[in-house]
Formats: structure tokens, sequence, C-alpha cells
């Protein structure tokens, strides 16, 4: 199924990429934010904030879902601060690093 790609870029440089984010329908064929990666640089600056906000406001329906490794501090602190709740666990992805599941109910 396709998936969509959105890409931050600086407000003076649009050549000057900062970052992207991925949406697609992988899981479950639910909406599903697959990727968020920001420039090392340029991050605690809310570029992933607004990455995933403007993924969010591409989504049909109720719900968004994504996930993220157990150790992955910095996207859990993100998911927490955007209203992303756990929805479930999945183990053996990794060793020793549980993948943990979030979903976000989106007003109507
Ligand atoms: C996770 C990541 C996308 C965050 O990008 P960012 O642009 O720095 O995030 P924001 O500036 O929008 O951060 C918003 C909030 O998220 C939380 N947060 C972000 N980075 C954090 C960190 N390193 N530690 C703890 N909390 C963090 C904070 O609450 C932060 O708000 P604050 O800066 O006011 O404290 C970025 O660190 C990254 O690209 N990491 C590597 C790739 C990755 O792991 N992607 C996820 C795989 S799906």
């Amino acid at each position: 199924m396709a998936g969509h790609c959105w890409i931050a870029t600086g407000v003076d440089d649009q050549a000057l990429l900062l970052g992207y984010g991925i949406l697609n329908h992988s899981f479950f064929e639910q909406n599903s934010i697959a990727l968020v990666v920001v420039k090392e640089n340029v991050r605690r600056r809310g570029v992933a904030t607004a990455l995933i906000k403007a993924l969010e406001a591409q989504c049909c329906g109720s719900k968004v879902f994504t996930s993220t490794n157990a150790s992955n501090m910095p996207v859990r602190g993100l998911l927490d601060r955007l209203g992303y709740i756990e929805s479930g666990r999945i183990e053996n992805l990794e060793v020793g690093d549980s993948e943990l599941v979030f979903v976000k109910l989106i007003a109507s």
C-alpha cells in the first residue's frame, strides 16, 4: 500500500532538509506513523512535533498508531508530550528491547 513521506525544510532555505516522517497503513491497515527522523543538529527545536502534527492532519479516521523500542526515550518523551498512549507491546523483534505500540485518539 502506498505510503507518504513528509519533509521538514528550513524556513529560509527549502533545500535544507531538517527531517522527515512517513505515514502509511502498514500496521493492521490502520493509520500508522512508520518513521520520524530529525537531523541531529536541529533536534529539540520542535521539528518532530511539527512533522507528527502534519502527519496526524492527513489521517482519515479517529486514531493513529506508531511504535518504538522501549529503549528509545527521546521518542517516548515525544509521544507522551503529543498525547499518545501505550497500546500494546511486541516481544522478540529485538533481543532485550520490546517494541512498544502507541495510539493517539484523534478528536473528530
Ligand atoms: C526522536 C526525534 C524524532 C525527536 O525529534 P525532535 O525534533 O528533537 O523533537 P521535538 O523537538 O519536537 O521534541 C518535542 C518533545 O519531545 C521530547 N523529546 C525529544 N527529544 C528528547 C530526548 N532526547 N530526550 C527526552 N525527551 C525528548 C521532549 O518532551 C521534547 O520537548 P522539549 O524539547 O520541550 O523538552 C529525534 O531525536 C530523532 O530523529 N531521533 C532519531 C531517530 C529515531 O529514533 N526516530 C524514531 C524511530 S521511529
